[in-house]
């Protein structure tokens, strides 16, 4: 496999302006079948224009429409409930919703300010991101979609969620389908967790219920996602982000970063290798060999190095 490192990032934006390079989506597009991103955030750049820019930028134009973040719990003693299951995966909506970007304001600084925010829903964006969740639950042999939206408010834009919902599932008879409002489902991610297998949602709630899925299986440093677009390339990156006040520490925790490299091998077809990164992760995290956050005493760098240490033998 090889590899080409590009250093975009705060810090090129900060010595040059340039966020996402021109011609960047292109030469990706053509030259590569993955992209395996870092994390974004630098106190240096407080608006977070970059990462705007380039991790936004690029679920938008590459069409990465199904953000993939599964959540699966290593070890009962990191889940902050009593006896839960944690095995399903959230599909989050990636292309469209509040994160269009469309609205303004008018007045702007003034006491009459407005503001608006719009959330765009189209029906190409829904049915493709619902078709595809119901793919992956048949794909992965999982009996159940639960589609979340807000409906009984949002009535025109998750009226349409609900509308091609009941639609595509009946594509899908040997699947139950499932619905619930996002505020419920929030409470039964909590209460009974063990009941979901694909969660299907839209940008915003697939934002805000994944960092709570990550903090059901030990924090936001132990999980990965893939930006997928079925027809094109697709990027993997953490949920988290840079985690800036850690920096240079050696004490943030990798497994995050480790399992998205998992996800991206799984996508390519490498199944034998992604296998035996998630056995090296479960193996680092059941016998310590892992940071302070999720209970080990090792640093960044050494609880890397078990890791690949583990892949080695094991392979
Ligand atoms: C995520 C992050 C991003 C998002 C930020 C960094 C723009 O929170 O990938 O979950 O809101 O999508
Ligand atoms: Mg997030």
């Amino acid at each position: 496999m090889k590899f080409t490192e590009f250093d975009w990032g705060a810090e090129k934006y900060l010595r040059e302006g340039v966020t996402l390079p021109e011609g960047a989506l292109t030469m990706l597009r053509e030259n590569f079948d993955a992209i395996l991103f870092g994390a974004m955030g630098d106190p240096r750049v407080p608006d977070n224009r970059h990462a705007a820019d380039i991790l936004l930028g690029m679920r938008f134009k590459l069409d990465l429409y199904a953000n993939v973040r599964p959540a699966r719990l290593l070890d009962p003693r990191l889940c902050p409930l009593k006896n839960a299951n944690i095995n399903f995966t959230v599909i989050r909506e990636n292309t469209e919703g509040l994160y269009a970007g469309m609205g303004g304001n008018f007045k702007k600084d003034t006491l009459d300010e407005v503001a608006t925010q719009e959330d765009v829903n189209t029906r190409k964006g829904v049915e493709r991101v619902v078709r595809y969740a119901f793919e992956y639950a048949r794909r992965y042999g999982v009996g159940k979609v639960c589609m979340a939206d807000k409906s009984n408010v949002m009535t025109y834009g998750h009226g349409l969620w609900q509308r091609v919902f009941k639609l595509v599932s009946k594509d899908y008879p040997a699947i139950e389908p499932r619905h619930l409002y996002a505020d419920t489902l929030a409470m039964e991610m909590i209460l009974r967790p063990g009941h979901f297998g694909v969660i299907v949602t839209c940008n915003m709630f697939g934002d805000i219920m994944t960092d709570l899925a990550a903090a059901l299986e030990g924090g936001l440093g132990m999980v990965a996602s893939g930006n997928i677009n079925p027809a094109g390339i697709s990027l993997f990156e953490p949920v988290h982000g840079s985690a800036s006040p850690l920096a240079g520490k050696n004490v943030a925790n990798p497994i995050g970063a480790i399992r998205t490299a998992g996800l991206m091998l799984a996508h390519l077809g490498l199944s034998a290798a992604a296998s035996a990164i998630e056995a090296a992760v479960l193996a680092a995290v059941r016998e310590k060999q892992c940071t302070a956050d999720i209970g080990g005493s090792l640093g960044t760098r050494e609880a890397g190095d078990w890791i690949s240490q583990r892949i080695r033998c094991a392979s």
